[in-house]
């Protein structure tokens, strides 16, 4: 628990959480997430898939009808959350290659940025790799600027800049028009995106955070607090310094057999995004809804409410409505929060959603690893991978 306990340190001294921030606000102010992005072999199945499963909603589309010759893009949307679905029309290219070597997988992670040509200065200059440099994109609505850096893996950062843009999404891509409009679930925002890195990998990359983009690191755990039996992994929480963009980093530790953390990067060829954890203010209403349309979520073993209240003490919820559906509570010192996780959303094992509800807690749930990790576990052995 020392990493939650860093946390409150942190947040109750004010001075100490503005001089670490400081820095952060003066070379990459970020606004939030823009868009996530992934290339998939099928976008028009995947999109069906997020409308009913998820709840996104239709937004945008470009591809052969638009003037884009080699792939299409379905922009989907959710409150705040916006997903970006892409998939090559020709052999060969950047993005088949992607999808030979990562299978289903997020590309790009766009963060909305009031200036992309000074975020991509800023940030190759203290070292990040250039993926795109300053790039305008102009219609009839007004233009976009888009630069982008290289993270972990083939990952990249994408620097957003719309403030002169009316338009629905980018230049190139119209309204999307479906007669198909399944209801929202509920999700609104993304609370934060995890990385899975290689073998000691996890300091090099939270470096990374803090030293191209200024992120500070929020907390962190060793595999003494969440190891299983069996698997363990490390992990830190980086966030830039509006705390509306964190990001969690996982390397894998050595355990009995293999953990999840490695798993995932003998599916994923390397590093990826593992997990996306979207936030709602009715976890239950959301999770049921999910579940209805098909979502798999993982099992949690009925043990784990038994002894619940007496772990996190009062709560609002009914406790046997959060075990029917398999929901997770865990509390710090500012509240409480709600969490569970579908199963892997794509073929490969490698790629899952959290859906979190926070009630004042700002942590992440590290009284639930243990739980989370066997119930992975269980899916693991049932692949033969564990
Ligand atoms: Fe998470």
């Amino acid at each position: 628990m020392a990493g939650i306990k860093h946390l409150k340190d942190l947040q109750n001294t004010e001075y100490s959480l503005k001089k670490i921030f400081e820095e952060a606000e003066d070379f990459l102010p970020l606004n939030g997430t823009d868009y996530v992005e992934l290339y998939v072999g099928n976008a028009k199945q995947t999109a069906h898939f997020y409308k009913t499963a998820f709840g996104f909603q239709s937004e945008a589309y470009a591809g052969l009808e638009t003037g884009m010759k080699d792939r299409v893009s379905y922009v989907l949307r959710q409150d705040k959350i916006r997903l970006v679905l892409t998939t090559p029309l020709k052999q060969d290219g950047e993005i088949n290659e992607h999808i030979n070597v990562h299978g289903d997988a997020v590309k790009v992670v766009a963060l909305w940025v009031d200036d992309s040509t000074k975020a991509f200065e800023e940030t190759t200059k203290r070292g990040a790799k250039p993926y795109l440099k300053p790039t305008k994109e102009e219609d009839e609505n007004g233009y976009v600027i888009r630069s982008g850096i290289y993270t972990y893996g083939e990952t990249v950062h994408v620097f957003v800049e719309r403030k002169n843009y009316k338009g629905l999404f980018l230049p190139g891509f119209r309204k999307w028009e479906s007669h198909y409009n399944p209801e929202p679930v509920g999700l609104k925002f993304i609370d934060h995106m995890v990385g899975n890195v290689g073998w000691n990998e996890m300091r090099e990359w939270c470096e990374f955070y803090g030293k191209v983009m200024g992120f500070a690191q929020i907390i962190s755990f060793t595999d003494d607090d969440i190891s299983t039996d069996f698997t363990a992994l490390m992990s830190k929480v980086m966030s830039n310094g509006n705390g509306r963009v964190k990001f969690p980093i996982n390397e894998p530790a050595k355990g009995k057999k293999k953990s999840q953390i490695e798993e995932y990067l003998d599916f994923n060829n390397g590093p990826g995004v593992q997990h996306i954890a979207v936030a709602t203010d009715d976890i239950v209403a959301t999770v049921s809804a999910m579940r209805d349309r098909g979502v798999d979520f993982l099992y949690v073993p009925e043990e784990y409410y038994d002894d619940l209240l007496d772990r996190v003490g009062e709560i609002d919820e009914d406790v046997e409505v959060l075990k029917k559906h398999g929901i997770l509570i865990d509390r710090d010192e500012e509240g409480y929060l709600l969490q569970i996780f579908t199963k892997t959303i794509v073929d490969r094992p490698t790629m899952f959603f959290e859906v979190i509800q926070r009630k004042g807690a700002q942590s992440f749930g590290v009284g639930n690893f243990k739980a989370l990790f066997e119930a992975i576990e269980r899916e693991q052995a049932s692949r033969g991978t564990l």
